[in-house]
């Protein structure tokens, strides 16, 4: 650790801070979570903004609190209501977990969102990031908000060689922060990192020529600011084998499968489907013995009509998708449903089965 931060002591920390927080504030994008400073808008936009990036959530993060204004508006909604505002946005568990936290801070805060680290940290899905962001960017607070972005920017700015991949690394880049961290202005500052990530210090080619804190720079003055941060590679996905029935009468009606409450996606719903091993991939005897015997669905396959690939952060699913007749009829439950070309909107789908959809049932 000490070792790692061997140049923290040789930042200019007040110029450094003013260099960065001018630029900032002359620099920075005009973005619809950044009109106000409302905790609770400020919480959903780092929630979606984790794993997603700025382009794809600003027309989501518009529409959401367009739907859902206010903390109590997402504490009462219905589920998949919620789901359904965060469909093709993915990890979406992040937004259940969202949605049991604004239920808490209503029960136990009375709808405001705690403004202690020991207090945010307690709910859920708020990990040190985000506690660090709200309590940083709608209070005030000198908290570090460190994400891979600010990894990779500090990391040049003090020539740190940990591997960020590591999640025992993170505490370094928090110490480093709480260290260089403006307690005059921690929102621009922490918000500055993560704008200079996105814009000047990118991953591959930064524009070190642009940088308004270059001359504090110790990467860019080693002339190694491309071989940082060091990140080991992610494992290979497991590949998963999937067939799905598409089942579609001349009236256009066809059976949902809701998943289940726990797991991946969890509560979306989904074609019928199955997971199968490569010898009975396209086995249309084997599969439909398998719809039977885990969904209840009795159904005679018809043509293989195509394939859907979906790559998640640790899997990756290869799903052939066929056509089908309901032999039986299904007992409706709440986890099982008939749905028409018109209801089918209304339900909440993973991308990989919204393709299927427009391609294998809408396609007409
Ligand atoms: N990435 C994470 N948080 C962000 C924010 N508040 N603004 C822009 N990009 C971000």
């Amino acid at each position: 650790m000490t070792d790692s931060l061997k140049n923290l002591k040789l930042i200019e920390k007040a110029a450094f801070q003013d260099d960065l927080i001018e630029w900032f504030a002359k620099e920075q994008r005009i973005l619809p979570w950044r009109k106000d400073q409302d905790p609770y808008k400020v919480w959903v936009s780092e929630i979606m903004l984790q794993q997603t990036r700025v382009d794809t959530v600003i027309p989501y993060f518009n529409r959401f609190i367009e739907q859902f204004p206010t903390l109590e508006d997402l504490a009462d909604a219905d589920e998949e209501k919620v789901l359904k505002a965060w469909e093709g946005l993915g990890y979406y568990s992040r937004v259940r977990n969202l949605q049991s936290a604004v239920k808490e801070v209503r029960e136990k805060y009375g709808g405001t969102v705690p403004n202690t680290k020991d207090e945010i940290s307690t709910l859920k899905g708020v990990g040190p990031y985000t506690a660090g962001a709200i309590l940083s960017i709608a209070y005030g607070i000198p908290e570090p908000a460190v994400d891979g972005n600010v990894m990779r920017v500090i990391s040049r700015i003090l020539s740190i060689w940990d591997d960020i991949a590591k999640p025992s690394t993170r505490k370094i880049f928090e110490k480093a922060i709480e260290e260089l961290i403006s307690h005059d202005n921690p929102s621009y500052f922490n918000q500055a990192l993560m704008e200079l990530g996105a814009l000047i210090c990118t991953p591959t080619t930064p524009s070190c020529l642009l940088c308004p804190v270059r001359d504090h720079c110790h990467a860019f003055h080693e002339g190694v600011e491309k071989e940082l941060p060091i990140k080991t590679k992610a494992k290979k996905q497991r590949l998963i084998r999937l067939a799905a029935v598409v089942i579609k009468d001349s009236d256009g009606n066809t059976v949902i499968h809701k998943r289940p409450s726990s797991g991946l996606l969890a509560n979306m719903w989904e074609f019928p489907n199955v997971e199968i091993s490569l010898p009975f991939l396209r086995e249309k005897s084997h599969i439909q013995g398998l719809l039977l015997e885990q969904l209840g669905i009795e159904v005679k396959l018809g043509k293989n009509v195509g394939q859907i690939e979906h790559v998640f952060s640790h899997l990756k699913w290869d799903i052939q998708v066929f056509e089908g007749e309901l032999l039986t009829p299904i007992r409706e439950a709440d986890d099982l449903k008939y749905a028409t070309l018109e209801s089918i909107d209304a339900y909440p789908f993973p991308v990989s089965h919204q393709k299927i959809i427009k391609q294998y049932y809408k396609y007409s």
